[in-house]
C-alpha cells in the first residue's frame, strides 16, 4: 500500500512520465501535422484513456493479482489476454533501454562540457549510426536498471523521483517559455497548437492512440499491478484522472519545447519535422548551445530525462520479471538475468540498425521501428479493444463500477459504461484497421 492520499499517483505517475512523455510525444506531434495530432490525442485521453485507466486501477484492486492472473480470475476463457498484455513489456524494454543510452550519452556529452558538438547537424547521427559506442552507453543504461532491481532501491529511486518529476516539470516549463519568446518559433507555436484539418489522417489517429496508451502504460498490464497496490479507501476515478494529467501535461511542455525550437533552430521544413526517433537528440542541444548557461542548464536537463527514463525502465523490467514468476517456476535472479541477456541481445541488434544494419528492414522498417510499431500500434490497440470487450460483454462494467464506488459515486458511470461497451472497442477496431492499412498504403483517407 501506499502512504498518504497522493502516493498512489505520484508513484504511478512517476513510473508513467518518462522517454514516452518527453521523447516520443513531441516527435509524433511533429510528424503527424502538430495541432491535429494533439487535439486528436487530447480526445482520447479523455475519452478511452480515462476509460482504460479506472478500468485497470479497479481489476488490479479487486482481483489483487498480476495481469497474467487477474484476466484468468475474471473469466477462465480470458487468460490469454493477460498473456498477451504482458508482452508488450517485452517488446518494449530492449529499445526503452536504447533510447535511455542515448539520454546517458547526451547526458554524459552536456556533463562534459561539448555542447557545441552535440549542437552540429551530424553529431547525432554519426553517433548512432557508430558500431561500438551507442552499444556502450546501452549497456550502461541496462545495467544501471538492472542494478537498481537487484539491490532493491527501487524505494528511494521512487522517493528521490518525487523531487526530480516536479523539477522535471518545472525545468520543461522554463525551457518551453525560452523557446516559444525566440525569433521564428512563433510558427511553430502555430503548427502546434492550432489544429489543421487537412493533416487529419487514419494514421494520425492510430499513432495518436498507440501514444495515448504508451505513454500512460496502458493496455499492458502495468496499471492493473498499481492497483493492486491501491488502498481501497481511496477514490480510484480521482486517481485515474490525476494520473492522466500529470502525464498529459509533461508531454503537452515537451511538444512546447521541442516542436517551435525546430522553427526556430532547424527551419521548421517537413524534413525537420518528420525526422522521428532523433528529434530530441538534433533540436534540444541547437537550444542549449545558444542560450545564456546552456551547458549546464542541458546538464540538469538530460540528468532528470535520464531519472524520468530509468524510473520507467526499472519498472518495466519488473513487470517482465513478475510476468515470468507468475508463469514458471525460477528465481528472481533467474529471471531477471534472463531479462537482462534477452534485453542486450534484443537491444544490440535495435542499435546496429542504425548502423551497419541499416538497410535491414522488416515490412519497410527499421528494427527499432518495428518493434516499436507492433507494440504500440498493433498490440496496445488490441489489448485495449479486448479488455473493454471483456469488461463490457463477459464480466459487465458493473463489477468495475462497484469497484470505483467502494467510496462515493462514480461521477461519469453512464460515460463509462457507454465508452466501454460500444464506443471504445468500435473505434478502437476502426482505427487499428483502417490506420494499418493507411500505413502499408492500402488505404488512402
Ligand atoms: N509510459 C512510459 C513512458 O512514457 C513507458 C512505458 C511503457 C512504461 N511501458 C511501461 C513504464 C511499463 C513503466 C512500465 O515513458
Amino acid at each position: 500500500m501506499f502512504s498518504g492520499k497522493i502516493g498512489f499517483v505520484l508513484a504511478a505517475a512517476s513510473s508513467a512520465i518518462g522517454l514516452g512523455n518527453l521523447w516520443r510525444f513531441p516527435y509524433l506531434a511533429a510528424k503527424y501535422g502538430g495541432g491535429i495530432f494533439l487535439l486528436v490525442y487530447l480526445l482520447l485521453a479523455i475519452t478511452f484513456g480515462f476509460v482504460l485507466m479506472v478500468t485497470e486501477i479497479a481489476i488490479g484492486r479487486r482481483t489483487q493479482l498480476s495481469p497474467l492472473k487477474a484476466f484468468g480470475a475474471l473469466s477462465k476463457k480470458w487468460k490469454w489476454l493477460g498473456v498477451l498484455a504482458t508482452i508488450v513489456p517485452a517488446l518494449i524494454f530492449p529499445y526503452y533501454c536504447l533510447i535511455g543510452g542515448w539520454v546517458t550519452k547526451y547526458a554524459a556529452t552536456m556533463v562534459s562540457n561539448h555542447v557545441a558538438d552535440a549542437a552540429e547537424d551530424a553529431f547525432f547521427g554519426a553517433y548512432i549510426s557508430a558500431t561500438g559506442e551507442p552499444l556502450l552507453w546501452f549497456l550502461i543504461f541496462l545495467v544501471a536498471t538492472m542494478l537498481v532491481i537487484i539491490f532493491g532501491v527501487n524505494k528511494g529511486i521512487e522517493k528521490l523521483s518525487r523531487i526530480l518529476m516536479p523539477a522535471l516539470l518545472v525545468l520543461t516549463l522554463g525551457l518551453s517559455v525560452y523557446v516559444v519568446t525566440r525569433p521564428g518559433s512563433l510558427a511553430g507555436v502555430k503548427y502546434y497548437l492550432l489544429p489543421n484539418f487537412r493533416a487529419l489522417n487514419a494514421k494520425t489517429f492510430l499513432a495518436a492512440l498507440g501514444q495515448l496508451f504508451y505513454s500512460m502504460s496502458l493496455a499492458m498490464g502495468i496499471m492493473i499491478t498499481y492497483g493492486s497496490y491501491f488502498s481501497k479507501e481511496e477514490k480510484i476515478e480521482k486517481a485515474a484522472r490525476q494520473i492522466e494529467i500529470f502525464d498529459t501535461a509533461i508531454a503537452l511542455l515537451a511538444g512546447l519545447m521541442i516542436i517551435p525550437a525546430v522553427f526556430s533552430y532547424s527551419g521548421g521544413d517537413q524534413a525537420a519535422l518528420s525526422s522521428g526517433p532523433s528529434l530530441m537528440f538534433v533540436t534540444l542541444p541547437k537550444v542549449f548551445n545558444e542560450m545564456p548557461m546552456g551547458g549546464l542548464i542541458g546538464a540538469l536537463f538530460f540528468i532528470l530525462v535520464f531519472f524520468a527514463a530509468i524510473t520507467s525502465s526499472v519498472s518495466i523490467m519488473e513487470a517482465i520479471v513478475s510476468g515470468i514468476l507468475d508463469a514458471f517456476r525460477c528465481s528472481r535472479g533467474a529471471a531477471t538475468a534472463i531479462v537482462a541477456v534477452y534485453g542486450a541481445a534484443v537491444g544490440i541488434v535495435c542499435s546496429l540498425g542504425f548502423g551497419v544494419w541499416s538497410d535491414f528492414t522488416i515490412l519497410g522498417f527499421g528494427i527499432l521501428d518495428f518493434l516499436d510499431f507492433i507494440s504500440n500500434n498493433v498490440l496496445l490497440p488490441l489489448v485495449g479493444m479486448f479488455t473493454c470487450i471483456l469488461v463490457g460483454f463477459v464480466i459487465k462494467p458493473d463489477l468495475i463500477i462497484c469497484e470505483v464506488e467502494l467510496n462515493g459515486p462514480f461521477k461519469m458511470k453512464n460515460f463509462y459504461i457507454a465508452m466501454v461497451k460500444w464506443i471504445a472497442p468500435l473505434f478502437i477496431f476502426a482505427i487499428l484497421v483502417t490506420g494499418i492499412l493507411q500505413g502499408f498504403g492500402l488505404l488512402t483517407i
